[in-house]
């Protein structure tokens, strides 16, 4: 009984790092390696502020991030730009509307980024965790315990997952895209390469801007990834030793009874 088991865990197991893509449907995503994967990875900061800058150059004309507070911006386990920087940032960039005054007024780090959805485009803020780049093998979901959910990943094969063809449907126009489920999407390729310049100098080439933004979206769905990977790590430290400790316990209470002569 036990053999089988184990026999069919191990083949499951197998299927699932093989990384099929089982349903046909599904678009091509790309095993990207981001900072913050693993039970110790962490956002890489410089990474976020070139995201930021991506986002706010090209994105945000079309895309809101209704739910992330501008002031977020400087959190130390995320951009963490300081605070100065932050109110800049939100004066230049942004205006919102203001109840009081009845009229816009430019943002401050206390409002948040403004909603944006002329063009019908989806709010980003928690769109790295809406989207998962890894499935199956057949609704196993074993592919997302080995590689994660893969959100970032997913935005960025979108970004880089443009053909060039394009084709009319009823007045619209779409792109064919190879990670968009279905293969059409009518968003336009929003990114070339060499979109934006890094203060940084660092590569503004397309797949490099796609990883950075695609990590500066994976901040603002999740921006207290850390603090949960720190919590589940104290977790399992804590069960270890309570494990330890029961064990010894167990032995104890019976000892009378099997040394019993
Ligand atoms: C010209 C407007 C425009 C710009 C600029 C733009 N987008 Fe979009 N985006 C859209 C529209 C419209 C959709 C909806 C597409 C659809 O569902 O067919 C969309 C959808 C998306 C989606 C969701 C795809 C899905 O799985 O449903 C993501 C992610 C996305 N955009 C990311 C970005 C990023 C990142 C940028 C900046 C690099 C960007 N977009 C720039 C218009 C835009």
């Amino acid at each position: 009984m036990f053999r089988k088991l184990a026999l069919s865990a191990a083949t499951v197991l197998a299927l699932g790092t093989g990384g099929a893509m089982a349903a046909g449907e599904e678009g091509h995503i790309e095993d990207y390696d981001f900072s913050f994967e693993g039970p110790f990875g962490t956002y890489d900061q410089a990474q976020l502020q070139r995201g930021l800058q991506i986002y706010t150059e090209v994105c945000s004309a079309c895309h809101g991030l209704r739910y992330v507070p501008i002031r977020t911006l400087s959190a130390e386990d995320g951009p963490g730009m300081p605070e100065d920087q932050v109110r800049a940032y939100a004066e230049q960039n942004f205006e919102v509307f203001d109840e009081e005054l009845d009229d816009f007024r430019p943002a401050r780090p206390v409002d948040n980024f403004p909603a944006n959805d002329a063009l019908g485009a989806p709010d980003l803020s928690m769109m790295a965790k809406a989207r998962a780049g890894f499935h199956g093998p057949y609704g196993t979901g074993l592919n997302q315990l080995f590689k994660g959910m893969g959100g970032a990943e997913y935005i960025a094969s979108l970004l880089t997952g443009y053909t060039g063809e394009t084709k009319q449907e009823a007045g619209t126009t779409f792109y064919e895209n190879t990670a968009f489920p279905g293969g059409w999407i009518s968003m336009a390729q929003p990114l070339y390469g060499e979109d934006v310049e890094f203060a940084d100098g660092h590569s503004n080439e397309l797949h490099h801007e796609a990883q950075d933004v695609a990590a500066f979206l994976m901040w603002t769905a999740e921006p207290k990834m850390m603090a949960r990977k720190e919590a589940g790590f104290v977790g399992v430290l804590f069960l270890t030793v309570l494990s330890v400790l029961l064990y010894l316990t167990n032995k104890r209470i019976w000892r009378p009874v099997k040394h019993k002569d």
